[in-house]
């Protein structure tokens, strides 16, 4: 039997929704309620078979992601980068722009520091995909998306096939 995957039920906004540019705020309170919407980010992510999902995308804008990816789980709140080394060139996706992905330029290794739903301050590092995904999640926190990486022509494509497909990853 198959296991069963309960949706966190928060919406995801797909691009060009304006929201998904716009600047999170830093969270200040760590209560139930934050640590509620960590969990039904997380169920969200999942039933989208997403690797993760930062706040803006579901609305919220509020410098909190959640990332799951080669079995390990990461709440990102308020996250930083603490140190970045060279580079790596992959393909990556987003949940908000189903069916799309692109190659992005990152840093092939991060160390970021983030505090959990308690407020508790952990410290991560890093290696390609997950580096990855670290800063993917980041730059939704400063509105920033993957297609702003790409070349205007890359980008006019993406809008273009934006609407029409399913699909997606971070
Ligand atoms: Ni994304």
């Amino acid at each position: 039997m198959a296991e069963e995957i309960i949706d966190g039920g928060l919406e995801i906004l797909k691009y060009p929704n304006p929201i998904l540019k716009k600047k999170s705020e830093p969270v200040t309170v760590f209560d139930d309620e934050l640590a509620k919407f960590v969990k039904d980010m997380f169920a969200s992510m999942r039933a989208h078979q997403g690797v993760g999902l930062a706040a803006p995308q579901v609305g919220v804008l509020k410098k909190i992601a959640v990332i799951e990816y080669e079995g390990k789980s990461y709440v990102l709140i308020n996250p930083r980068v603490l140190d970045q080394k060279g580079l790596n060139d992959e393909e990556e996706g987003c949940l908000s722009f189903p069916g799309i992905y692109a190659h992005v330029t990152r840093p092939e290794w991060v160390k970021i520091e983030a505090q959990d739903e308690t407020g508790a301050t952990h410290e991560y590092e890093g290696t390609g995909y997950t580096a990855r995904a670290f800063l993917h999640e980041m730059d939704h926190l400063t509105g920033k998306l993957f297609v702003d990486y790409l070349s205007s022509l890359k980008r006019n494509a993406i809008k273009k096939k934006a609407a029409k497909n399913t699909g997606g990853h971070f």
